[in-house]
């Protein structure tokens, strides 16, 4: 398996480049399954959980063309016929089960195995089952398996008991073409939310609300293909304002949604980062003042986001005082404090909430392992700050959500290779 070299860095310079929202991009690729038309997602990032959605997509009978130069992928939808989405596949990327709603919708059936568990909690679909079925679909959720059909679907008023992404995905997918109105309540309010609705409404839809918690979706007979440019990865983003934070640097981010990291903004704005707009970008500087403390609580957006939880709480170690973070949103989201606290970081875990000790720079460089794709990226940020050298391995998870990161951090002057075990 590979991991990564970390040698301490010191400070980084320079700029980065945010690609396109994996988050956005998947549920966008598993819309495409609604239309017999052809439809043009740009701005799509090169990434392995892409592949997969591009493999899951063949297997139902689509042409999907990808073009690497252009960030470009094709999808012609007139073949797809087949409901049953590949086991292994599925087992690969849990974001597979958003193909179920527009599978149901299109084909009237979709088999697909429980996307499962994961390091950071249980994962269930019951909220996209519950949307599911007030659509008129009869769902069956065995152990590992999933069979979902309908002979047709009805729009339907949807409480969503949690802000789930997903669910809101999957329901608004199928509901886009469904018999009526439906109307999803306590709907996630993400950006990769508000993403996929205008990519649905350019193919014909009538969406409404996305982006707020009530979200109103007037079915229609049929959507069509169109093109869209993916929004900016609003994680990579935060990812990268941290790196340049945690290594006292001074960092320019383009290609950003500054509106879609307030929250993550307004946490660095209390740690002493200084942040300012600029034409090309957002510039992050953590070289002007002495960093402290902040407290930090996870949320559903526009709350602070869970994947950036464990990156800001690399930081937090480097701070002087201490900090309290407390995840609300998954339930065993607190892998990396094992792997921080190797480095020295000696954090305290209590239920939903962690103790984060400062001024612990520099920590302790050694061995440590990636538990998820976000904590991977925490790990290399504590050990571009570290002494000596950190090994990251099970890096796979990592490459699963930042596109060409190594390249991107040393062009900022990390210390940082691949190296095949
Ligand atoms: C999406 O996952 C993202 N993945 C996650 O990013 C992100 O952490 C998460 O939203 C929260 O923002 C993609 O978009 C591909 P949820 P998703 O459904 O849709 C519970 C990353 O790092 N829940 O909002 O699976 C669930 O257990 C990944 O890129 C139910 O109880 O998240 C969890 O506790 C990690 N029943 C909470 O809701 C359901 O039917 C949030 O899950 C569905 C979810």
């Amino acid at each position: 398996m590979a991991k990564y070299i970390v040698e301490h860095s010191g400070p980084l310079y320079g700029e980065v480049e945010i690609s396109g929202a994996k988050n956005a991009a998947l549920p966008i690729l598993a819309a495409t399954v609604l239309t017999d038309g052809i439809c043009e997602i740009n701005e799509v990032p090169r990434l392995k959980d892409i592949d997969v959605m591009c493999r899951i997509l063949r297997s139902l009978g689509a042409k999907v063309e990808e073009d690497w130069e252009e960030h470009t992928i094709t999808v012609d939808g007139s073949g797809i016929h087949i409901s049953e989405v590949p086991y292994d596949l599925v087992k690969l990327m849990r974001a597979s089960i958003f193909v179920m709603g527009p599978l149901l919708a299109r084909l009237g059936k979709a088999t697909i195995a429980q996307p499962g568990g994961c390091a950071i909690g249980d994962r269930p679909i019951n909220l996209h089952a519950k949307g599911l079925r007030a659509l008129g679909g009869r769902i069956l959720i065995s152990d590992d398996m999933v069979y979902a059909n309908a002979d047709s679907l009805t729009g339907a008023l949807v409480y969503l008991d949690f802000p789930s992404v997903g669910a809101t995905e999957n329901i608004m997918m199928a509901a886009a073409v469904a018999k009526g109105t439906t109307i999803i309540e306590n709907a996630a309010e993400e950006p990769e939310i508000v993403d996929l609705a205008s990519f649905l409404n350019r193919m014909g839809a009538k969406i409404k609300g996305a982006g707020t918690d009530t979200i109103r979706i007037e079915g229609v007979e049929k959507l069509h293909g169109t093109r869209h440019a993916v929004i900016p990865d609003r994680i990579e983003t935060g990812t990268f304002m941290v790196a340049a934070a945690i290594t006292r640097g001074n960092v320019l981010i383009k290609n950003c949604l500054p509106d879609h990291v307030r929250p993550v903004i307004a946490k660095l704005i209390e740690c002493g980062a200084v942040i300012q707009d600029e034409l090309e970008g957002m510039r992050v500087r953590g070289d002007i003042n002495k960093l402290v403390a902040t407290d930090i609580k996870t949320l559903p957006y526009p709350g602070f986001p869970t994947d950036m939880q464990a990156p800001f709480m690399a930081l937090l170690t480097t701070v002087s005082g201490s900090s309290t973070v407390i995840e609300t949103v998954f339930e065993n989201r607190f892998m990396h404090t094992a792997e921080l606290s190797k480095m020295g970081a000696n954090i305290r875990v209590e239920g939903k909430n962690a103790y984060v000790p400062g001024d612990k720079c520099p920590l302790e460089g050694t061995q440590v392992v990636s538990t998820d794709l976000r904590a991977g990226a925490a790990l290399v940020l504590a050990g571009l700050v570290a002494k000596g050298t950190t090994e990251v391995s099970q890096i796979h998870h990592v490459e699963r959500g930042y596109e060409n990161f190594v390249e991107k951090m040393s062009g900022l002057g990390a210390k940082i290779r691949k190296v095949e075990d």
